[in-house]
């Protein structure tokens, strides 16, 4: 089978092209990447030999170069992993979201429309439903509320791909899935940026009273649930899939300086981020009945083993906070009041 992968170079997209390679075989994989800030080639070394594998850069809104690949590969599935995936950068600067999120997801659906697809995965997100109220858990017909603008866009786009189906019988399938985490995840996300700050004896900055609920699902069984939906999934539908693994973020700090050994007077709380979703919770249960797919990853451990790969991995971790990130992080930083004083230094 080949697969057209956009945005494999990122930390999920990264994460599916090792596992799908060293598990399977039949599989080929033309991975096409932007290498944006979030992109990095290091995430794919282990595999960069393997025949089976082709990476090509460049931009999911390129409508020529899209429609060359799909001439030239005649991909039998597209996994449109590509965008702009944070939620502080799409409110620092929403743009670029808009264009990846929904330019992007609309050149790669007009190209499977020309050329035909066996499979279009739209990789989507549990941030489309907005807050949940507990005890409430968002089965897939439930309304959409996105808040930020990188919820909106991923909420857009989503619409576009189910319309395809609607319209034009592209066979499109989209999966909404929680809060990943785990190795090679971009230190902008709570547990990575949490990870490498306590390493480093840097603040810990948690956003207003650090009460929000995510619900942690570790990046392999992420994947593990896309090939179930590319192999049992119907066409048209939506699949939720969720970590069953609910906390407050304070609880995820918390853990995070008991296993590294530093001390609860790390973490700062600092001012909230606008339009924070209080609550994200998931009803996985049509994915689990359709095709057999739960997670199997508890917390405990791959939170471990994802601190385990952060300190093994201080040289990855260390080029991809200096240069840009830097930047980043005195904007989204510098200006949010703290009980202590500056966060960057
Ligand atoms: P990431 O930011 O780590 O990686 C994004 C990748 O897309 C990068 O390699 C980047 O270079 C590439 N990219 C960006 N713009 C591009 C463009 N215009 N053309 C081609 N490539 C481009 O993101 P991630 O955390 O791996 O998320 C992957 C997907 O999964 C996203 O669609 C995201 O919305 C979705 N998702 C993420 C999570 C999560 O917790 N991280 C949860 C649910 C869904
Ligand atoms: O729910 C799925 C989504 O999870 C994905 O669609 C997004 O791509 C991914 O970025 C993630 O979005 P979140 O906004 O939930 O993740 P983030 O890691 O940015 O934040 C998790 C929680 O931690 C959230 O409540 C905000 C809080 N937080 C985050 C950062 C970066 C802090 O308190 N301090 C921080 O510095």
């Amino acid at each position: 089978m080949k697969i057209l992968v956009t945005g494999g170079a990122g930390f999920i997209g990264s994460a599916f092209v090792r596992l799908s390679l060293a598990e399977r075989a039949e599989v080929r994989i033309v991975n096409l990447d932007k290498l944006t800030y979030a992109g990095n080639l290091e995430n794919l070394v282990s595999v960069a030999g393997d025949p089976r594998y082709r990476f090509i850069r460049g931009d999911v809104c390129d409508a020529e170069l899209v429609d060359r690949l799909f001439v030239e590969e005649r991909p039998e599935a597209v996994i449109h992993f590509a965008a702009e995936s944070h939620v502080d950068r799409s409110i620092l600067s929403p743009a670029p979201v808009f264009e990846t999120n929904l330019r992007g997801t609309f050149t790669l659906l007009e190209a499977a429309r020309r050329h035909g697809v066996g499979l279009f995965l739209q990789v989507s997100t549990d941030e489309v439903y907005g807050s949940i109220e507990p005890p409430a858990e968002a089965e897939e017909s439930y309304p959409l509320r996105p808040s930020s603008p990188y919820s909106a866009s991923k909420a857009g786009a989503d619409l576009l791909a189910l319309s395809y189906w609607t319209t034009y019988r592209v066979p499109v399938i989209v999966t909404r899935a929680s809060n990943n985490y785990g190795p090679y995840q971009f230190p902008e996300k709570l547990i990575p940026l949490m990870i490498s700050n306590a390493l480093e004896d840097r603040p810990l900055p948690i956003y207003g009273d650090g009460l929000q609920v995510r619900d942690w699902l570790y990046v392999d069984d992420h994947c593990r649930a896309l090939w179930a939906v590319l192999e049992r999934g119907r066409r048209g539908e939506i699949y939720n899939i969720g970590g069953s693994c609910s906390l407050p973020n304070r609880e995820v700090v918390r853990r995070i300086l008991r296993a590294t050994g530093k001390p609860e007077s790390l973490m700062q709380s600092v001012a909230d981020r606008p339009g924070h979703d209080r609550r994200y919770a998931l009803s996985s249960a049509k994915v689990t009945t359709e095709t057999g797919w739960r997670p199997q990853v508890g917390f405990e451990s791959g939170l471990a083993a994802t601190i385990r790969w952060y300190q093994e991995n201080r040289d990855w971790v260390m080029r991809v906070k200096s240069g840009e990130y830097r930047d980043y992080y005195a904007r989204n930083y510098e200006n949010r009041e703290t009980e202590l004083g500056s966060l960057v230094r």
